[in-house]
């Protein structure tokens, strides 16, 4: 049945090669102090850090700065993160980076006015903020996890082994203005590039294969999925296609800016499952969807089965006469792994570092959620993840 919802996206968006300019619009709204967030250096290599760091200057910003953003952040870096904002009484938080950078700055955001430790307040108890938030602008340079556009936060404990993510309820959460360059993406490692693009196409999966559906965003997926099939095949081969580039960087902020989960229930097991593999590898977020996903839909399968029958036949373009349902649907379970192997993907979790003795603690760290077809209970995880171990 169709769902009653309530949709607001305020983040405002700005798409180009010369995206950046905008900054010089955003930047007057907000007060003079500025804290600038960036990774681990790449953009101190590819220059965009020289050009955000001039336009802050022309703008006459006051600006500190928080480096070191690791992929997977954690909770050391964020309470480190929050001390600096406070004492330089950040007017805006300005992430330059991936989803790692844009993460962070927003769980700094809920974090600066709050007096309760962020990680209790808001990955255990999963409390909504109740003090003012910092706005966030991110300037994005990794595509993936859609973070430019929503209200989630990702924050990895390394001391108890848990990797949460915080989808906030506040629109005000998300970041009041991204830009998006996909000239940026250019420069990115292929094996990012590669966990990126899947990380975009297991979105829409997750929202996709889920108990209760509507047609609008089944077809709405079924055309992303598409589109980032067709753009990362050409990525793939052609890393410099601005095409390519712009088209995967566009897929990827719809896949996850919360228009495809309207009025319809999600599953999201797959990064569950992914999250504690990355809480006890560190690895990085795509591959650890990507090397726990096949097991995990051949497991569901059963009990989606039309939807798995459409997948093959409206994504990967299955014949299903003469053959049955679930013959049509093992086959589109096959194409996107002749996809997945041809991107270069890493398909178990062996090869991101997980051994048998983690079997059970991954187990025991993934947070189980109810809105799939079948609600798995830990043998079943345990089960998953042995066949992810091959
Ligand atoms: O740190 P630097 O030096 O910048 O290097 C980064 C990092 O090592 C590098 N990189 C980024 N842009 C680059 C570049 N290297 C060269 N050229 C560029 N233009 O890429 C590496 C990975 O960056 P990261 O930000 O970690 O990647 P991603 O965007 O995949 O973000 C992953 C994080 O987002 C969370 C994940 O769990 C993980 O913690 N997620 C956030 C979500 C959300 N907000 O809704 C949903 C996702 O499912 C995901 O869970
Ligand atoms: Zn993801």
């Amino acid at each position: 049945m169709f769902g009653n919802f309530s949709y607001c996206n305020p983040t405002k968006l700005y798409f180009g090669d010369d995206a950046l300019k905008y900054l010089n619009v955003e930047l007057p709204k907000y007060g003079k102090n500025v804290v600038l967030i960036y990774g681990g250096g790449s953009i101190k290599k590819n220059g965009i850090y020289d050009d955000v760091v001039k336009i802050l200057a022309d703008n006459g910003k006051d600006v500190a700065e928080i480096s070191g953003v690791m992929p997977n952040p954690t909770v050391d870096k964020l309470r480190e993160g929050v001390e600096i904002a406070r004492q330089h009484k950040a007017d805006l938080l300005l992430a330059v980076g991936g989803g790692s950078v844009c993460d962070y700055a927003k769980a700094v955001s809920v974090s600066v006015n709050c007096d309760e430790d962020p990680w209790e307040k808001y990955y255990i108890r999963f409390e909504e903020p109740a003090c003012e938030i910092v706005p966030v602008g991110c300037v994005l340079t990794m595509v993936g996890t859609g973070s430019e556009m929503n209200a989630g936060a990702v924050i990895t404990n390394p001391h108890t082994h848990q990797k949460i993510g915080h989808v906030f309820a506040d629109e005000k959460i998300m970041p009041k203005f991204s830009i998006l360059n996909p000239q940026y993406t250019m420069a990115l490692p292929h094996y990012q590039m590669v966990a990126g693009i899947y990380d975009i196409f297991n979105h829409i999966c997750e929202q996709y294969f889920s108990g209760e559906d509507n047609n609008v965003s089944d077809y709405l997926s079924e055309g992303l999925m598409r589109s980032v099939i067709e753009a990362s095949r050409i990525a793939n081969q052609n890393p410099q296609d601005y095409e390519a580039r712009s088209n995967l960087m566009w897929a990827a902020t719809w896949a996850l800016n919360t228009l495809l989960s309207r009025g319809k229930s999600t599953d999201w097991m797959v990064h569950m499952i992914g999250q504690s593999v990355g809480a006890y590898t560190d690895a990085t977020h795509g591959m650890t969807l990507a090397a726990v996903s096949l097991p995990y839909y051949r497991h569901i399968l059963p009990y989606g089965l039309e939807k798995f029958k459409r997948f093959a036949v409206n994504v990967w373009g299955v014949d299903p006469a003469g053959k049955t349902d679930e013959q049509a649907a093992l086959e589109g379970l096959t194409a996107l792994e002749g996809w997945m192997r041809e991107l270069g993907l890493v398909m178990n979790i062996s090869d991101l570092g997980a051994t048998e003795d983690m079997i059970e603690g991954i187990a025991d760290g993934t947070i189980i959620l109810t809105g799939g077809y079948k609600v798995p209970n830990r043998e079943e995880i345990i089960q998953i993840l042995k066949e992810s171990l091959k």
